[in-house]
């Protein structure tokens, strides 16, 4: 039996503020911004908003690197401002968390500064060591950079300005634990800890085997000390509140999720796992290959299967890492279709939905041409990687990064048809993608049949039947190539979800009985057995016995 919590009946939705409104016209999206369209939250049935980075931070990687976690960057807006975000998300009952970035901080942090110049407690707040290691780091390039004044090579394993914490030394975890509680004490909801499935290392981080990605990651994924580590949080801080974790954890398998959410000692109330999302690449997205539906399917079916009621799932297609996936998984000719197929087949699993600013009205990848509308740092490395290490053509290399660049995801939200999409600025930090003219909420919400209508139709549903938040799962005709079906089960009910992965004609399997069952959600008119391309219909049964 599934232990009930509010956090996996809530919908979460990710704001990534640079690019949501910029309420003072500067270019950049901020807190007054985000106040200013809580009533289009409300209005879209989330319960929970996640919030990528506001913090103090030189942004080299758009916050990701933090200079100061009890500030916020002035960017944004003030602590004020943050105070009354959180307060007018509550009078909605929206919770809110926040993102949790300690497996690194910025080197413009203090502690860092104090590491280098060697000031007793910090000498190892961080990894120093005197001879270079050879971990890579995951924006490509090496994981050690050599330091002018402290002499000593230090431990990044994403840019150089975003040095590794050195979770062994209690000040440390002390320090983080601070942190947590200053943010659960202004009455956050929760954190979504980024990547913290690396802040254990291996004792004297050896140097990694030979291995064309990551090398060195044997000696900190998922290592026993991180577990150790999460276990401390909980206990110390975490479990006095009533708020919920979501870990960032690549590289994770159904096995190792269990491991991280035993119940008694909430290392983690959910996980983003990531195997979904090499359905269109060779394990690493700057390695493309053509998308089938059956390597989405296998994954996300195999993480309902090993996670029914040992763990908690968390739904998800997109964020601020990853390019839009009706581009990605839809078809451009049956865009809107496809876009609503998409959801269905994902948000009627077990697991909390997340879903990502723009999502709910169909964004799609901008496909940057120019180098110069590139502004992330782990693009902007990979184009020179490319090009200088595997000896890309320019063309060639941009035709990646039009593919996987984070970018494609981070262009401001598209309000509506207006030169700037209504976010609000004339020069935005990262162009506006064009489409808004035609793709944008102010025409989602005149549309009864929008791509935001239909969102808004599914998160009512979620709150309406518990069987599509606690049921079983079982998949149905799984090795059907262009079918996506799956029964959801709880009590006496049952819910068949079906989905036309394709752009054919295809007919309902004859054993998929129907009697006594209503259509309850579909993304077209048709009643017929008869799908058309990318169909989705949900059906329901209140009870399952035969009467
Ligand atoms: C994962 C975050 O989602 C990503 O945006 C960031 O670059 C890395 N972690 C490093 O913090």
């Amino acid at each position: 039996m599934i232990k009930k919590a509010w956090y996996k009946e809530g919908v979460v939705y990710q704001i990534y503020p640079r690019s949501f409104k910029d309420s003072n016209g500067d270019g950049i999206g901020d807190l007054r911004g985000i106040i200013e369209k809580v009533p289009y939250l409300k209005s879209l049935g989330v319960s929970i908003v996640w919030l990528s980075p506001v913090y103090q931070s030189p942004n080299d990687d758009n916050g990701y690197d933090i200079s100061d976690y009890k500030a916020i960057h002035p960017d944004f807006g003030t602590m004020s401002d943050m105070d009354e975000l959180i307060e007018v998300l509550h009078k909605v009952d929206i919770k809110i968390v926040m993102d949790l970035v300690v497996n690194h901080t910025s080197d413009e942090h203090e502690w860092f500064q104090k590491s280098v110049n060697r000031e007793p407690g910090y000498e190892d707040f961080y990894h120093w060591k005197k001879n270079k290691g050879n971990w890579s780091s995951f924006f490509g390039g090496e994981a050690w950079t050599y330091h002018e004044i402290r002499k000593e090579y230090y431990l990044h394993l994403f840019s150089k300005k975003q040095p590794d914490l050195n979770w062994d030394k209690l000040e440390v975890r002390e320090a983080v634990k601070d942190i947590v509680k200053y943010w659960l004490d202004k009455g956050i909801d929760g954190f979504r800890c980024d990547v913290i499935n690396l802040i254990g290392k291996e004792d004297g981080l050896p140097n990694g085997k030979f291995s064309l990605i990551l090398r060195g990651r044997e000696h900190y994924l998922n290592h026993p000390k991180s577990h150790r580590y999460l276990q401390e949080l909980a206990k110390d801080v975490l479990n006095q509140y009533d708020c919920f974790t979501v870990g960032e954890t690549g590289f994770t398998t159904p096995e190792i999720a269990c491991l991280y959410q035993k119940e008694d000692l909430r290392e983690l109330d959910m996980m983003f796992q990531f195997e979904h999302m090499a359905a269109d690449n060779h394990f690493v997205k700057w390695f493309p290959k053509k998308f089938k539906p059956m390597n989405l399917k296998k994954p996300l079916s195999k993480w309902q299967n090993g996670l029914n009621g040992k763990g908690w799932n968390t739904l998800y297609l997109e964020n601020h890492d990853q390019t839009r996936s009706v581009s990605r998984f839809g078809h451009p000719d049956w865009y809107s279709e496809s876009a609503k197929m998409l959801a269905t087949m994902l948000y009627f699993q077990q697991g909390t939905p997340f879903i990502y600013q723009g999502q709910e009205i169909g964004m799609t990848n901008a496909n940057f041409t120019e180098l110069s509308d590139y502004k992330d740092i782990e693009s902007l490395n990979i184009y020179q990687l490319a090009r200088k290490k595997l000896l890309y053509s320019h063309r060639k290399t941009m035709k990646l990064l039009s593919i996987a660049s984070r970018d494609n995801a981070r262009t401001p939200m598209q309000w509506d048809d207006t030169a700037d999409g209504g976010f609000g600025s004339d020069r935005p930090w990262l162009k506006v993608n064009p489409n808004n003219v035609t793709i944008n909420v102010k025409n989602n919400l005149r549309d009864e049949d929008s791509i935001l209508k239909y969102y808004q139709k599914i998160i009512q549903l979620r709150k309406q039947y518990p069987i599509i938040v606690y049921g079983d799962y079982q998949d149905l005709h799984f090795k059907d190539k262009n079918l996506y079906l799956y029964q959801r089960t709880y009590n006496e009910e049952s819910m068949i979800v079906i989905c036309n992965f394709s752009k054919k004609f295809i007919t309902i399997p004859d054993d998929i009985d129907l009697t006594g069952y209503i259509k309850i959600l579909s993304n077209t008119a048709s009643e017929e057995r008869l799908l058309s391309p990318y169909e989705a219909r949900v059906y329901y049964k209140e009870s399952t016995k035969k009467a």
